[in-house]
């Protein structure tokens, strides 16, 4: 039987954060065997946030390096970058044209953007319908993202139930996999982990920053047990470990701090050293993104002959 799809992306926006770790990228490395997995670099996406050429291309050679770190398998799992497949922005077009405004207004992201500035990018607007091009090209069945992307994902089944409906069955419809036990990570300030709330903990921290993060961890003076430090502690070792340690140590900060800047050490430095390695072949890896970009071309390119036939452009 053949396997099912999965597909996910991360924008090039600067280092990962092990929010991103167990939000999102963990998932893609377990699902790898299981699944026939596409995992790309969304720097279109990107581009709405970074608009400075070599930082762009830093960033992302820098994804591309992150999932070979974290355990993505390129014989198991197609890496490519969505600029590389033109098919998603013509196919984004396409969906432009059977969405409202209103339909898009209400997205979270949007709003949110417009809570921040008036003045918000098309790009920022039309974010759901290249989002939902991505994902209904390649017929993922699921797509595992941080729980903030739910609603994503449900814009895209929304656009391919709307497409099929209009146009006749063209597309699967996508469910979004979300971790339960870490639907958000908390960063160090104890709201939502985030490279904008500069409250991250980098998942590739050498020891001296990963001890900055820790220390500066915001810690309230409640019942003993540090909650913000108990939270990403959580994340590498289960409760039943955990409880009994910081019950023991209640009130102790300063000890608990310097356990969870040793685990997070074990946990990060293996991910980082090979990160390093891999950073010392940039054209190794960059043959690796042709290579999947190769691959994901003739399945968008497919797709999208079967769109053109369904909407009556191909003559
Ligand atoms: P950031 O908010 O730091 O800019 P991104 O928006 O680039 O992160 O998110 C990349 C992926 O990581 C998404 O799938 C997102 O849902 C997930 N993610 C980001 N922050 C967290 C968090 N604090 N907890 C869980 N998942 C997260
Ligand atoms: N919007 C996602 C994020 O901010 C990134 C992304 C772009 C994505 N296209 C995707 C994720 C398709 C999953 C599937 O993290």
């Amino acid at each position: 039987m053949a396997k099912k799809i999965a597909l996910s992306g991360v924008k090039p926006t600067g280092a990962p954060h092990i929010g991103n770790y167990f939000g999102a990228m963990k998932q893609f490395v377990e699902l790898q065997d299981e699944y026939d997995f596409y995992a790309f670099i969304a720097d279109y996406h990107a581009l709405n946030f970074i608009q400075n050429a070599e930082e762009m291309k830093e960033n992302i050679i820098g994804v591309l390096l992150d999932y070979l770190a974290i355990g993505l398998d390129p014989k198991k799992v197609t890496i490519f970058k969505q600029s590389d497949i033109s098919e998603h922005t013509e196919l984004a077009w396409i969906f432009d044209t059977i969405t409202t405004m209103p339909y898009l207004k209400r997205a979270h992201a949007f709003k949110d953007a417009e809570a921040k500035s008036k003045e918000i990018s098309v790009g920022t607007f039309n974010y759901p319908m290249l989002m939902a091009a991505d994902i209904l090209l390649y017929d993922a069945d699921v797509v595992p993202v941080g729980s903030d992307q739910k609603q994503h994902v449900e814009y895209a089944r929304d656009t391919a139930e709307k497409f099929n409906r209009i146009f006749g069955e063209t597309f699967k419809l996508p469910e979004a996999m979300i971790l339960k036990d870490v639907a958000t990570v908390p960063g160090t300030d104890g709201q939502k982990m985030s490279k904008s709330y500069g409250n991250t903990i980098p998942l590739f921290a050498e020891p001296d920053e990963i001890k900055k993060c820790v220390m500066g961890i915001v810690t309230d003076s409640g019942d003993g047990i540090p909650k913000n430090v108990y939270a990403i502690h959580n994340l590498l070792r289960p409760a039943s470990e955990l409880l009994p340690i910081y019950e023991s140590k209640s009130g102790k900060y300063k000890e608990l701090k310097e356990m969870l800047i040793e685990d997070l050490e074990n946990f990060i430095a293996p991910m980082r050293e090979k990160r390093k390695k891999l950073a010392e072949d940039v054209p190794g890896a960059l043959a690796i993104l042709r290579a999947g970009g190769e691959k994901a071309k003739k399945t968008a390119s497919n797709k999208m002959t079967e769109v053109r036939k369904r909407i009556g452009v191909e003559l």
